[in-house]
């Protein structure tokens, strides 16, 4: 670990050799895939930088194979927004800002940088509500307002907005590798049913599928071989403001494909008992679902989907809470969740302390996070920095036909 300090300082240096050599030599002098090779496993703010010195960087990187290579290659980091903002008046422009103050740690490198999303719009007289962080893929974040959703790539700050359609609300957005088009996934409850609808970012254009039951919970879904995976959205229950979850149908399963939508189970226990659905979240793990149990204050229960088709749930492990010290945890019905599920290893998010929790020696390892877990306001995601585009910085807008205005 301590290895990477001295690397990181080094970075720079070598980074200004890269650029002589490629401003001063011919294209010719160093076969491309090798820049290619070297320029992909450079953080993505080093190599948008390096766009602006050389014609040949920037042909080679703004590619869309390189793009991807980079992306497979970039480690993840985490992003936090920290404060919740309502949007101000600019006198000297007129115009109305809302900006999101977002902090990203790299744990690895022991860098954390602060970058700000601003959005500028003229006034409309409607109910305001902040920007909040929704989701992280491929190296864009989301955020949603009620109202639009903003795609947002940080290192190039390229960001697309579009309309959240009328009295719905919006539950993620997707790749689809066919048709390399970005897709919003929105929903409007029904009496009856429910309307999924599914915006294409590349033209503008929605599709709708009705379905007769459970809509998905607005949260980032977890997507996993061309599916994308919600909780479902129950009934309300008692006062709270949690949802109870029956076992049968607790899953809202999409195929981006078909566009076809089932629900799965969730695991059930021997004394099965309606679960709270803050408490219980999806995860994925080395290409198979899984199913984080929270509701308890002394473990957590993972659960792994073994047979996809036919439902079948298979209990991988309990991991004691021992670990969160914290004498009010158990007082406290502040949701934990598991983050991440790689290999050996599920990252832990409790408050805004991120834990590591090796899976095989059962040992938790808190987060270094430099100061930053003592910030108020916490959306936080796991997040990589990439080169992706989110297209094009025109407003969508899903009523107009060709989808732009
Ligand atoms: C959401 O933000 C957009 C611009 O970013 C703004 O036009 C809209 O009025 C906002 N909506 C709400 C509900 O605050």
């Amino acid at each position: 670990m301590d290895m990477i300090a001295p690397c990181i300082r080094w970075v720079s240096i070598i980074w200004g050799y890269i650029l002589r050599l490629f401003g001063q030599t011919k294209a010719a002098d160093l076969p491309s895939d090798i820049v290619v090779d070297i320029f992909s496993r450079l953080p993505a703010e080093l190599v948008f930088q390096c766009r602006d010195g050389s014609r040949m960087i920037s042909t080679l990187t703004t590619s869309s194979s390189f793009i991807k290579m980079h992306l497979n290659r970039a480690t993840s980091i985490i992003v936090l927004q920290y404060a919740v903002v309502f949007e101000t008046l600019n006198f000297r422009k007129g115009i109305y800002e809302s900006h999101v103050p977002l902090c990203f740690i790299d744990e690895e490198n022991k860098k954390i940088v602060k970058r700000r999303l601003q959005v500028s719009f003229s006034c409309t007289f409607e109910d305001r509500w902040p920007l909040l962080l929704f989701q992280s893929c491929n190296g864009l974040l989301m955020f949603e307002n009620r109202s639009v959703v903003v795609i947002w790539n940080p290192i190039t700050q390229e960001h697309t907005i579009i309309d959240i359609p009328d009295s719905s609300y919006v539950c993620g957005f997707y790749f689809h590798e066919k048709t390399g088009d970005y897709k919003v996934v929105c929903v409007r409850k029904l009496k009856k049913s429910l309307k999924l609808i599914i915006i294409s970012i590349l033209t503008g254009s929605s599709k709708q599928t009705t379905w007769f039951s459970q809509p998905p919970h607005p949260k980032a879904p977890v997507i996993l071989n061309g599916l994308l995976h919600w909780m479902v959205w129950g009934e309300p229950y008692g006062r709270t403001k949690c949802t109870t979850l029956k076992s049968s149908g607790s899953i809202f399963s999409f195929d981006v494909d078909s566009e076809n939508i089932r629900t799965i189970a969730r695991p059930t226990g021997k004394n099965d008992r309606p679960m709270l659905l803050d408490f219980v979240h999806l995860l994925k793990k080395e290409g198979f679902l899984c199913f984080c149990d929270v509701t308890s204050c002394t473990y957590i229960d993972i659960w792994i989907l073994e047979d996809y088709e036919a439902e079948v749930w298979i209990k991988l492990q309990r991991i004691s809470l021992d670990f969160l010290s914290s004498s009010n945890w158990k007082y406290t019905v502040y949701p934990l969740r598991a983050l991440r599920m790689d290999k050996d290893e599920l990252i832990v998010r409790w408050q805004n302390i991120l834990y590591r929790y090796n899976l095989r020696q059962n040992i938790a390892k808190k987060v270094e996070m430099r100061g930053t877990e003592e910030l108020p306001g916490y959306y936080m995601l796991l997040h990589t920095n990439s080169l992706v585009s989110p297209h094009t910085d025109n407003i969508l807008s899903f009523d107009s036909p060709s989808g732009t205005k």
